[in-house]
């Protein structure tokens, strides 16, 4: 059985993760209006991924015998003054969850709570990935500075990323 102050976190990281969802569908809706196939793909693939962790949690609550309890979902930013400035924003917000997932872990070492600890693990892992991912494009398109050759090279990048569900997910 889950202790009532993990539900309440595990209920309150599963609002966050459908809310980095909607903040990168919001992204892609962006790129779409720029132009930039390529962008709207990378955040839409970006999106479905966020929904995967936020079913992750939903099951593993219920997996506990916990009770799932959803609430609003905040309203995300609408536009972004360019490309980098949504590259910048998105590894912002990846630094604040691993904070989140973070403090996740935190509570469970205080809890004993055993099971929570490792199933956080794959979180802790997956959050490397995902402020590394973020970094590179950061870093790719304060390189070529909003130039429009360059734009479009990064593009045709951003274009070839494929969403494949994770492993744990599958199973
Ligand atoms: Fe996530
Ligand atoms: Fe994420």
């Amino acid at each position: 059985m889950l202790d009532q102050r993990m539900q309440d976190a595990l209920n309150a990281q599963i609002n966050a993760e459908v809310y980095s969802a909607y903040l990168y569908l919001s992204m892609s809706a962006q790129f779409a209006d720029l132009g930039m196939a390529g962008g709207q793909n990378w955040m839409h693939v970006q999106f479905q991924e966020e929904l995967i962790h936020a079913q992750m949690f939903f099951d593993y609550v219920c997996e506990r015998g916990g009770r799932v309890l959803l609430a609003a979902i905040d309203q995300p930013e609408q536009t972004w003054p360019s490309a980098v400035a949504m590259f910048e924003h998105a590894l912002a917000h990846e630094q604040k969850v691993t904070g989140l997932i973070n403090a996740l872990a935190d509570l469970s070492l205080e809890l004993r709570d055993h099971a929570t600890l490792q199933k956080l693990q794959w979180f802790i892992a997956e959050q490397v990935e995902e402020e590394a991912t973020a970094d590179d494009m950061v870093k790719k398109l304060r390189l070529v500075q909003d130039a429009p050759g360059g734009l479009y090279e990064v593009d045709k990048e951003l274009a070839a990323r494929v969403f494949t569900p994770p492993v744990v997910a599958a199973t």
